[in-house]
């Protein structure tokens, strides 16, 4: 290696600290107004159990310094040194499991230095990305886009393959419908509440505590109605097209690889900053299907994202998100009825404060990485109560479209 390589592999390395640690910090940011959470989702409705065992509350209750020294202590001797085998067995009760990835996604970090098992209601499992565990494994997931062409060889009997993806039906991609992967799968993981593994981008919670937000002062620095951040352009849901209606009767700041200009920062802290201006954020998905929905409605759940969201995507979001939380497409006939609407609304302080306020009740559970303890506690909960519902009967492309996705119907 030549000087200017070192130097090049230095800057590399500084970069990649200042964003793990950027990343730390602002993740780890005690919420300034509001003190506690309680441990309840809007999921209940439907009966959807959290798996999760106080993670926000127990979180927010300890001073930023002790998190950071937590997330140290946690995340940072890791992958490399970690010893899974002593890990295994030094946990308390008496059956352990093993999760790994075939191949991690091909974005994001998925180490298993990036989620907390521990945090679960069963705390037996261990995730790794190690491929020398791989033939020792529990369960293996295959990720849509990074799975192999071919199969490997099953090495443990009882191993359960699970099928993995984030996407809408769309986008996911096409590998598993090779003849060779007919059959293989046992389980799935999705954002769909029917997978095996129900794994959604985030979880709104209820928090307790009385926001000190000053309401009126936010409302009168809000100088800008609606901002968009998009960098898909041409989309199934067309929800360019619905924009380009509203956009006759209202103003929308486009950014993002769309717009005029990038949204610099980290995903929610780009939120943040917007949210100081404008009123509205149109989470607007690619696709209309159900329970598809992303972290571009669920940041502005974040904690300090001062704005209404606007949402399109799943027909049945309702379940999602908190009532009076949100304003709804589908409870418009057309985007210009839905933009009449808005304007109207962003005259009405007390009006528009009334969404923010009960919004402000609320709290998305997590930020960027949707692959997250949500899932990964409920495929250790699959495995702690032995579900064998078998995946394998399924034809799995017939299962990724069946009765999922409309085409808009108000454009
Ligand atoms: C929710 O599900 C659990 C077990 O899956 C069941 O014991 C409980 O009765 C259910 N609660 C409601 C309100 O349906
Ligand atoms: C992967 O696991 C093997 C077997 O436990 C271990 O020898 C090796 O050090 C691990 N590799 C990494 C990168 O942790
Ligand atoms: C992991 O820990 C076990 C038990 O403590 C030990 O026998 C084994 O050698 C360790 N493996 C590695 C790779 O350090
Ligand atoms: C699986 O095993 C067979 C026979 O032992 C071998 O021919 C094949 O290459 C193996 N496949 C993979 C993906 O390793
Ligand atoms: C998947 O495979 C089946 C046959 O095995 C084929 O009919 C179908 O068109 C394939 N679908 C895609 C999206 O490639
Ligand atoms: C909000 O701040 C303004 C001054 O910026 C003050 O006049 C007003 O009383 C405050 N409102 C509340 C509810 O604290
Ligand atoms: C939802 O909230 C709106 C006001 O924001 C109210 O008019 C409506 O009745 C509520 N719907 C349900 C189902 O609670
Ligand atoms: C604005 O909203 C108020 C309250 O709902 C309503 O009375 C008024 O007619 C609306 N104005 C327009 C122009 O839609
Ligand atoms: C799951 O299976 C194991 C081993 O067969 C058994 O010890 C355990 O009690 C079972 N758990 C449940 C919840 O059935």
């Amino acid at each position: 290696m030549q000087g200017t390589d070192y130097l090049a592999v230095f800057c590399k390395c500084c970069v990649l600290i200042a964003v793990v640690f950027w990343f730390t910090v602002n993740n780890l940011k005690a919420p300034s107004n509001i003190k506690q959470f309680r441990a309840h989702s809007s999921l209940h409705d439907r009966n959807i159990s959290l798996h999760i065992r106080n993670t926000v509350s127990t979180s927010n209750s300890i001073s930023s310094t002790k998190r950071l020294k937590e997330f140290k202590m946690n995340y940072e001797k890791e992958p490399s040194n970690r010893n899974f085998s002593a890990e295994m067995r030094n946990r308390k009760s008496g059956t352990r499991y093993l999760i790994a990835w075939y191949q991690p996604p091909d974005f994001g970090n998925f180490k298993e230095s990036t989620v907390r098992l521990q945090n679960c209601q069963y705390n037996n499992c261990a995730l790794t990305t190690n491929k020398s565990l791989l033939s020792q494994s529990d369960v293996l997931l295959f990720y849509h886009s990074t799975m192999p062409r071919i199969p490997p060889n099953r090495t443990k009997y009882d191993q359960k393959w699970c099928f993995v993806t984030y996407e809408s039906p769309y986008n996911v991609n096409r590998l598993y419908n090779a003849s060779e992967w007919k059959n293989k799968f046992d389980w799935t993981m999705t954002y769909r509440q029917d997978s095996d593994v129900f794994s959604p981008y985030s979880v709104v919670k209820a928090r307790k505590g009385i926001s000190r937000n000053n309401y009126s002062d936010i409302f009168k620095e809000k100088t800008n109605d609606i901002v968009w951040v998009v960098s898909h352009c041409d989309t199934v849901s067309k929800r360019e097209r619905y924009v380009n209606e509203m956009q006759k009767i209202i103003n929308i700041d486009i950014l993002g690889g769309c717009g005029k200009s990038r949204c610099s920062g980290s995903y929610l802290n780009c939120r943040r900053r917007l949210s100081k201006r404008y009123k509205f954020y149109l989470s607007f998905e690619n696709s209309l299907c159900t329970d598809y929905l992303t972290e571009k409605v669920f940041h502005v759940y974040g904690e300090s994202v001062n704005m209404v969201p606007i949402v399109r995507g799943a027909p049945n979001h309702k379940q999602y998100l908190p009532n009076g939380t949100y304003i709804s497409t589908s409870d418009f006939k057309s985007p210009i009825e839905l933009a009449n609407y808005l304007k109207n609304l962003s005259f009405s302080e007390e009006r528009y404060l009334s969404y923010l306020k009960e919004k402000d009740r609320y709290l998305s559970l997590y930020d960027y990485i949707p692959i997250n303890e949500f899932g990964l506690c409920n495929l250790c909960k699959n495995l702690n109560q032995n579900v064998t519902k078998s995946f394998r009967k399924m034809d799995l492309e017939t299962w990724i479209w069946k009765d999922q996705c409309h085409i808009p119907t108000d454009l």
